[in-house]
């Protein structure tokens, strides 16, 4: 990626590789401590999508289910040349943000450092009225809560797959994350996955 671009359309993921999804569960474990190697715009690519990627034809479905298909969540991409925002449909990532905000990031998670390590740091925000309008209070509590733990899960997954290794981050300033990120008002921060390769 480089500092020019503001659109970046990613490689078409695989549906299919050499680690088993068993292997992957097995293997899993969170990771704090990353190499100083960065990720491909085919890795950034596989674990969006893994995520959050179309997988179900003409009604756009996901690869991680949602409550009413209300899919209310939204991600980015943390990395040095800055933030992108992944669009789903089209699997690709617009700029958001010209500067790396990584390390504003890690402060904003209690000065959980490992963020502004990892070559990568995932962000996954909610729009909570897209579930909330068709399912009021039950949806904010629950089913917003649930599909980013379906989603969340996905990546972590599919990092182990590809020899990555990550850390579900959920302890953050909600404020400062949203002000750090310069997220839309009625969007809210729920995650931060940073992904590296594991420093061994
Ligand atoms: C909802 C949630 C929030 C978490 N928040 C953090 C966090 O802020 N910082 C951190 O280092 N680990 C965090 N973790 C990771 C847990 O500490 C980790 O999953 C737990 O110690 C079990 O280890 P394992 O993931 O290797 O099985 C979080 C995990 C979950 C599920």
């Amino acid at each position: 990626m480089s500092n020019s671009e503001s659109r970046i359309t990613l490689p078409p993921p695989r549906t299919g590789g050499p680690v088993s999804l068993e292997t992957a569960i097995a293997q899993r474990r969170s990771v704090r401590r990353y190499a100083p190697r960065d990720l491909n715009l085919e890795q950034i690519g596989q674990l969006l999508w893994a995520a959050q990627g179309i997988t179900g034809g003409r009604a756009a479905l996901r690869a991680a289910p949602s409550a009413g298909a209300c899919h209310p969540l939204e991600f980015y991409v943390c990395r040095a040349d800055g933030v992108w925002h992944y669009e789903p449909q089209q699997h690709r990532l617009v700029r958001h943000l010209e500067q790396d905000v990584r390390a504003e990031l890690a402060e904003a998670a209690w000065r959980q450092r490992f963020i502004a390590e990892a070559p990568c740091a995932f962000v996954i925000s909610a729009i909570f009225e897209r579930t909330t309008r068709r399912y009021g209070e039950r949806g904010r509590l629950r089913y917003v809560p649930m599909d980013v733990g379906h989603a969340a899960e996905n990546l972590l997954l599919q990092a182990v797959a590809m020899g990555l290794a990550s850390v579900p981050v959920g302890a953050f300033d909600d404020t400062a994350v949203k002000r750090v990120l310069a997220l839309p008002r009625n969007e809210e921060p729920l995650y931060i996955l940073p992904v590296g390769y594991p420093k061994l």
